[in-house]
Order: structure tokens, then sequence, then C-alpha cells
């Protein structure tokens, strides 16, 4: 089975929900406990042995290229004050020298855009996609369980959940067949898929949720730029167009999910990861019992 090497993160978009804190920081930096989103995303690709991630940026995103970089004199200072533990953390995040490509994508016209813009990075073999709103605690990573799938079964692998009650016309929402072998029954064919359908049409309630295993001929339906839900170019009409020709399974990853494009979802993944963090967890705990307690 050929190895996944690539991920694609889309991080263009306004952050409407999370305006005012969205707007002169990109939605994908916002805080997460200790660093952004995105570091925390990027960290669930690298575990599950992602060597090159392909950003997709928007205009006015450049500070998203500047956390990925050294920070010279702010790593000087650490080493000039001893502050060798804030050093490591500060430079963890960072990759090597070319595995991080940042695309343009230009021009607002949807997730399938988005994706379709990193297709000379991506070239011809199977790749991620993590969607860096939907941060995922999960051990092994989701983004690892879907590789897992896909070394089983190979074609494309979405990992999907419940949406919750009444919100299904807000995602892409899959319509599923028989359940694979193994995957503790977490994984199905799927027979069809949908974004945003008006409710009472929902073929399940299952959502797509952020995290895809895809082949690349993704990239030849997506060149048709055809526009669905919303008027935008969508990666989930993209893949339905490929349904017919490549295999499709669903995973229910085995974790919780934080939407973090809106302030609730945010917070909550920050007291989650702050509750787990290894050095300031009960810190946090003892924090938040005093706070509840009034
Ligand atoms: C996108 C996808 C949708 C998916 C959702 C998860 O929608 O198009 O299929 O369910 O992300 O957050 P968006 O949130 O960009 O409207």
């Amino acid at each position: 089975m050929t190895r996944i090497r690539k991920a694609v993160l889309p991080v263009a978009g306004l952050g409407t929900r999370n305006l005012p804190a969205a707007k002169v920081t990109p939605k994908n930096l916002l805080n997460v406990f200790d660093r952004p989103i995105l570091a925390h995303v990027v960290a669930e690709g690298r575990a599950a042995g992602i060597e090159h991630f392909v950003i997709v940026l928007g205009r006015g995103q450049g500070a998203i290229e500047d956390y990925f970089d050294h920070a010279v004199e702010l790593e000087q200072a650490l080493t000039d004050k001893g502050r060798g533990e804030l050093l490591a953390a500060l430079t963890g995040d960072l990759l090597a020298p070319g595995q991080m490509s940042f695309v343009r994508q230009m021009a607002p016209l949807g997730l399938g855009h988005a994706v379709w813009c990193a297709r000379d990075i991506i070239g011809d073999e199977p790749f991620a996609v993590m969607l860096p709103d939907m941060l995922m605690d999960a051990s092994p990573g989701a983004l690892a369980q879907a590789i897992e799938a896909h070394d089983a079964v190979g074609g494309n692998i979405i990992v999907v959940e419940p949406a919750p009650e009444g919100e299904t016309h807000k995602y892409g929402i899959v319509a599923l067949g028989e359940t694979a072998p193994g995957f503790r029954g977490r994984l199905r064919r799927m027979t069809g898929m949908v974004e945003k359908p008006p409710p009472g049409t929902e073929p399940s309630n299952l959502f797509i949720s952020g995290r895809y295993i895809l082949q690349s001929g993704v990239f030849e339906a997506l060149a048709a730029h055809s526009r669905g839900a919303g008027g935008e170019i969508q990666l989930t009409d993209a893949l339905r167009a490929r349904l017919d020709q490549e295999m499709f399974h669903a995973l229910a990853y085995e974790g919780r999910t934080f939407d973090c494009g809106d302030p609730l979802g945010l917070l909550r993944a920050g007291v989650a990861f702050g509750l787990k963090h290894p050095s300031q967890g009960a810190a946090v705990r003892a924090a938040l019992t005093a706070l509840l307690a009034g």
C-alpha cells in the first residue's frame, strides 16, 4: 500500500464565527491552551507519519508562515536567559527545511478549490486532507487511525462521526453500505455523500468531520470547478463524482472532536488540552474547580 506522505491543510477563510478574535489573527492561529490550533493539528499529522505539509493560505495570513519559521531574536533571547525548556517548546513545532509548502488560494471559492490549489505539490500519490478548524483528541490520533484503515483497505478513507441533533444541514453527510471486517465495526463502505443537505433529506446522521485520505484522481474532478452548496466549489461534490471509479470507506474514528470554529468549541478544546497537559494539567484542574465553585 502506498504510504501517505503529504497532507493538505486548508487554512484560508474569514473565521466569521470567531470574530472579532480572528480579525487580525488568522483563525487557525487562535490559541488552544498553550499553542495555536494549527500547531496541534500539524503535531497530529507528524505523529501519523506525514512528512510534508501543504498549507493553503488566504490573503493576510503570512503570520502562519512566520509561526513555522525560526524567530531568530526571540530564540536568541531565550538562549541568553537560559530558558531552554521554552526554547525547545518553540522550536519543537518547526519542521525541517523543505517539509512545509505554502500556497495562496487567491480567491475564496470553497474547500474544493483550496484542495485543488495543492495539486502540483501533491502530484500523483494518495494524500491526506486535515481541516484545521476541527481539533481531534485521540490516541492514536485521528489521522493515524485513518492511515491504518487505508493500509488495510486502500482507496479513499473519510473520517465521520454523528452530527449534533438537528445540525446535519451544516456539514457533508455520508450514506453507508456494508461494514468492513475488523476495525471494531467502525469502517464501512460509502455509497454516497452530500454537502449541506436540506433538513429532512440527509442520508444519515454521520458527518464528514475533517480528516481524509484521498486518491489523486480527485484533482480531475476538482478541475471542473463546478459550484455546489453555497455557490462554492465543494470537496464533497468532487469526491462523489469519483464514487463509481474508486472505493470509499467511512471511518468512525475513536476520539473526541472540538470544532474550534466558534468561541465555545475553542474554549472546550482549550480546557480539554489544558487538563491533559503533562506539566500544567493539575493546575488547570485546580483553577477550573475554583472558578466553578464561584
Ligand atoms: C467543510 C466540508 C464539510 C465538512 C465540514 C467539517 O464544511 O465541506 O463536508 O463536514 O467542513 O467541519 P465547512 O465547515 O467549510 O462549511
